[in-house]
């Protein structure tokens, strides 16, 4: 066995400190340069991008040199956001409770730009499903697990398609802080956010064999139409400016609300080489807010002896 001196010792540990640090600089200095375009040649699929959270994620993909493929049921509106956002990105109609719809979509992707690299299964709907479970209608039931979890399985079994043979791809599914925690919508909607979470983590345990990442994000309170169609309802009469004012005060972090671009960030990080071992993860985009309980005693002077 090889014996060392103490000075042999701190020399070789000073020579591995140096070449570790040239490594990493190495490192360093890469990311730094690809930074810029931190999708450079990829191609991304991202259902319910017509409007909200997919269409800031499109328009953040875009600048990040990527192709979108924008997979929306509202088809004038789709095409309209195509056109806003560019030549770099292409409308389908899609309606994801329709597997022959989502597997057209992938399909469409591949033959426009040659293969898939980031499928974004975007789409939920509240389905305006009553707080109550008693009120429940099991049709009301049944249509948002149909677009909220069979979509996005759809999604994900028809990317799988074309990316286990490319040995490589980027899944990601939008949950909600929803699906985090109970109570803070209406208990179907919760439901099919906490089997968001549960697919992903179920379905990366397969994928991860084949180099390919599976994650999702959970967003806050997000003012897009989703959240102020439902709003309008609780508050009828109310601006939109206000309804986006009221939106915003249930969060708890102070100084920044949640937007979409926020989401897109996160949208962008996970499905960039940047996450290249980040899989079956919730990426949870909410200032904090399902991590902590508040203990909200009366303050002094209310507290009679
Ligand atoms: N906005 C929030 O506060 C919030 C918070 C947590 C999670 N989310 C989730 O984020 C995702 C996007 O929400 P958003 O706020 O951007 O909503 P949005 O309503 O602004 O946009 C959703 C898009 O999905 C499309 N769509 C609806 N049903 C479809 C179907 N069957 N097939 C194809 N497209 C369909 C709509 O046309 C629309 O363009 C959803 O999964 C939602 O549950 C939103």
């Amino acid at each position: 066995m090889l014996k060392l001196g103490s000075r042999n010792l701190v020399s070789l540990r000073d020579l591995l400190v140096k070449k570790l640090s040239l490594h990493n600089n190495r490192g360093l200095s890469t990311s730094h340069t690809a930074s810029r375009y931190r999708l450079k040649d990829k191609v991304a699929l991202i259902t319910g991008a017509a409007t909200g959270i997919g269409k800031a994620t499109a328009s953040e993909f875009i600048s990040n040199g990527a192709k979108v493929v924008i997979a929306d049921i509202q088809s004038k509106l789709g095409q309209a956001t195509t056109s806003e956002l560019g030549p770099n990105a292409t409308f389908i109609s899609c309606d994801v409770t329709q597997e022959s719809d989502v597997a057209a979509a992938v399909d469409f992707t591949v033959a426009q730009y040659g293969h898939l690299d980031i499928m974004f299964n975007n789409v939920g709907i509240s389905g305006f499903t009553p707080f109550s479970i008693v009120d429940l209608n099991l049709k009301d039931f049944d249509l948002v697990i149909n677009t909220n979890v069979r979509g996005v399985i759809a999604g994900i079994k028809h990317a799988s398609r074309v990316m286990i043979p490319q040995r490589s791809g980027s899944i990601l599914c939008t949950a909600s802080v929803a699906g985090v925690i109970g109570g803070l919508a209406p208990a179907t909607y919760s439901i099919s956010k906490f089997a968001i979470i549960g697919t992903v983590k179920s379905v990366a345990a397969e994928l991860s064999r084949y180099g390919i990442r599976v994650n999702c994000i959970s967003p806050f309170v997000t003012a897009t139409a989703f959240v102020l169609e439902e709003m309008a309802m609780m508050f009828p009469g109310v601006e939109a400016s206000r309804l986006v004012q009221i939106a915003h005060s249930v969060g708890k972090f102070e100084g920044a609300n949640c937007e979409t671009l926020d989401i897109a960030k996160a949208a962008l990080y996970l499905g960039s080489d940047d996450a290249k071992y980040v899989s079956g993860h919730n990426l949870v985009v909410d200032g904090g807010f399902s991590s902590f309980k508040s203990l909200d005693f009366a303050a002094p002077d209310q507290v009679a002896n």
